[in-house]
């Protein structure tokens, strides 16, 4: 869908497309109010009504960006004023993590904002679209407009889709009992640890069966990590072996 309608990128003229998923108790009725109140504001955006931002996928603001998107607006209700009274402040905590998978598959984290708007503020609402549209055009198209997109970026993508991931992600949601910094460490080491994997199972996939050499050649991983991630993923039953090849095992998925 957003293929379709990219933004304009020819000769120096670049006109920026943004996807905005706005909830719809506030944020949808606060632009449509600019719209009603005839505030002007640039045509740059595509808005996506969703009920809340607490049921906000972040898998979709990776999979707009994947798709050419230059940049992503969450919008929902001020703090406290949610219809459903807690998703503004999931979305919060979960934003945080969110702005890591976007640096993590190649997008500069400006990109994507998470922004408060009521259904009373029409005039924000255009204030917030113009600013947002004059940043993105200070930072220039997304590099997936100009370039294929990275094996990595996909590893990342799906990486963020895995069930592992999500589960760490959604527990930062609720009160958790160690420390706030040790969590959001742990979270970064097996974010790095999924994306890694979803390297090697996606080399898998495309070229496989492979040895452990060549798929440390493939995807750039040092070979003890290559090796140590086969070993957890053929214990989880996502790999197995599949024979040999210049007295070495070769993987493939399962
Ligand atoms: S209903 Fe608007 S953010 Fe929850």
């Amino acid at each position: 869908m957003v293929k379709e309608n990219l933004g304009k990128v020819a000769e120096g003229e670049f006109e920026p497309l943004i996807i905005a998923y706005c909830c719809n108790w506030c944020s949808y009725a606060g632009a449509d109010l600019a719209g009603t109140s005839r505030f002007e504001y640039p045509t740059n955006i595509r808005i996506i009504r969703i009920m809340c931002t607490g049921r906000m996928d972040s898998t979709l603001v990776l999979e707009a960006l994947r798709m050419g998107a230059d940049g992503v607006l969450i919008a929902g209700c001020h703090p406290g004023d949610c219809h459903y009274q807690k998703g503004n402040f999931m979305m919060e905590k979960r934003f945080d993590y969110l702005k890591k998978a976007v640096k993590n598959i190649g997008i500069e984290p400006e990109r994507v904002r998470l922004e408060w708007v009521s259904a009373s503020e029409g005039g924000k609402w255009a204030a917030l679209v113009r600013e947002m549209a004059e940043e993105i055009k200070q930072l220039g198209p997304s590099p997936f407009r100009l370039r294929s997109i990275p094996k990595k970026t996909d590893a990342a993508i799906d990486a963020f889709k895995s069930q592992r991931l999500r589960w760490v992600v959604g527990r930062s949601q609720i009160k958790v009992e160690i420390e706030e910094q040790k969590y959001r460490q742990t979270v970064d080491l097996i974010m790095q640890v999924e994306i890694e994997r979803h390297m090697i199972t996606l080399a898998l996939k495309e070229k496989g069966p492979l040895t452990a050499e060549e798929l440390s050649q493939i995807t750039g991983l040092q070979p003890n990590k290559t090796m140590q991630h086969l070993i957890a993923l053929r214990r989880d039953g996502i790999v197995i072996e599949a024979g040999e090849k210049n007295n070495q095992y070769l993987y493939q998925l399962v």
